[in-house]
């Protein structure tokens, strides 16, 4: 089988081509590197010892799109994980965000439906559920999104589920709950452009220096320690549920032609967790500073993932020691390549 990924030179994309790759899959990627880079398909390049079949295509641009799909032959299933991805550069570019992950999925429909292809594996969020009591499985009601970022989500959803009454196509989406890590060989990983929002990012930057220090948003929260509570799922085993749920749409093993799986790890840590965790397995001392709550923050949230482990037969295999540890040797590799 042949697989197309849309934004394969970023973070979760890169982490998957390498695991298709591995699992004897055929891949074509096309990003635009809004938010990658071109090293990347030399870093994969010499991960997977293929030479990564790369176009660079904006998926806003549907005739470039349509065009794509027409000079390649024999993709059986799609990938989609091309987006914005930022929560509050969101809610102050609402139109950057609909147009990109809202019009750039309807671009996509449109042009795999001209093209015949009938599968797609679509890249969604936690960030559907809101506030929701722990562990939330994927009938836990969706609330009113609290960011564009958070509606786009919502919005593809439906629109893909709309497409599966309207047509041959099978959906499978994929919530993910808090992507961490990096690949063993650290040569590919998470690249934050400038201040990064995301813990695990800004804690390895303090950890090497780039950042003064990290301050742990509120600890006064309804939780034993008083910090948030996050489900952090290592990259690598949210890239293998891809794998699965390409196999899933192959062996039309579905029931239905719109499915929908949390990928976590069912565990919940709180922000202190993950710091004592970090310093536990680098040896680091982390600076870090008590500060208010961050607008918006879930006190609390994490997976029920019984779903994905009985139709996909996937489940998460590192720990938040192996998050820790890939994501300090990435960080500590960005520096050596003078973050390059
Ligand atoms: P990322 O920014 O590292 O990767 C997205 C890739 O898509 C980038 O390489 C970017 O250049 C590319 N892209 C963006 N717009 C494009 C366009 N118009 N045309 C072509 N390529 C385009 O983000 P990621 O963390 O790998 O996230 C991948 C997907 O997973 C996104 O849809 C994101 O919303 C979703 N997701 C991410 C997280 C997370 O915390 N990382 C959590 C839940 C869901
Ligand atoms: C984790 C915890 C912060 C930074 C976001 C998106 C969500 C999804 C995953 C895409 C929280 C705390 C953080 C810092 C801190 N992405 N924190 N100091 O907010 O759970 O989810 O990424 O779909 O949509 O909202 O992740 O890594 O930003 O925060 O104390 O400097 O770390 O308060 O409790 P979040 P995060």
């Amino acid at each position: 089988m042949k697989i197309l990924v849309t934004g394969g030179t970023g973070y979760i994309g890169s982490h998957t081509i390498v695991e298709l790759l591995k699992a004897g899959f055929d891949v074509c990627t096309i990003d635009n590197f809004d938010n990658s880079y071109p090293s990347v398909l030399e870093n994969l390049n010499k991960i997977t010892g293929t030479q990564i079949e790369f176009d660079e295509v904006d998926i806003r641009d549907k005739a470039a799109l349509k065009k794509y799909f027409q000079s390649k032959s024999g993709i059986d299933a799609v990938i989609h994980f091309a987006a914005n991805k930022a929560v509050g550069e969101s809610v102050a570019l609402p139109l950057k965000y609909y147009e990109n992950n809202v019009g750039g999925t309807i671009n996509l429909l449109e042009a795999m439906q001209e093209a015949g292809i009938n599968n797609i594996v679509f890249s969604s969020s936690c960030t559907v559920y809101g506030e929701a009591n722990p562990p939330v499985d994927e009938y836990t009601a969706i609330l009113p999104a609290t960011s564009p970022y958070g509606n786009t989500k919502q919005i593809c959803e439906e629109i893909l589920m709309d497409q599966t009454r309207a047509s041959d196509i099978k959906v499978v989406s994929l919530r993910y709950f808090n992507p961490v890590g990096a690949h063993e060989s650290a040569l590919i990983g998470e690249l934050p452009i400038g201040v990064p929002n995301n813990l695990v990012p800004f804690i390895t930057q303090t950890a090497i220096g780039k950042r003064e220090f990290l301050t742990v948003f509120g600890n006064d929260y309804p939780t034993p320690d008083g910090t948030c509570i996050r489900d952090y799922i290592h990259v690598v085993d949210l890239a293998i549920a891809h794998v699965a749920a390409i196999n899933y749409l192959a062996n039309k093993k579905y029931r239905d032609a719109f499915s929908v799986f949390n990928l976590g790890t069912g565990n919940g840590n709180s922000v202190l967790e993950v710091i004592q965790t970090f310093e536990a397995v680098t040896g680091e001392k982390l600076a870090y500073k008590i500060g208010g709550r961050r607008a918006g923050d879930v006190v609390q949230i994490y997976a029920s993932c019984d779903k994905a482990l009985k139709e996909l037969g996937w489940k998460t295999e590192r720990s938040l020691e192996e998050c820790m540890r890939s994501s300090w040797k990435w960080e500590q590799h960005l520096q050596s390549m003078g973050n390059k």
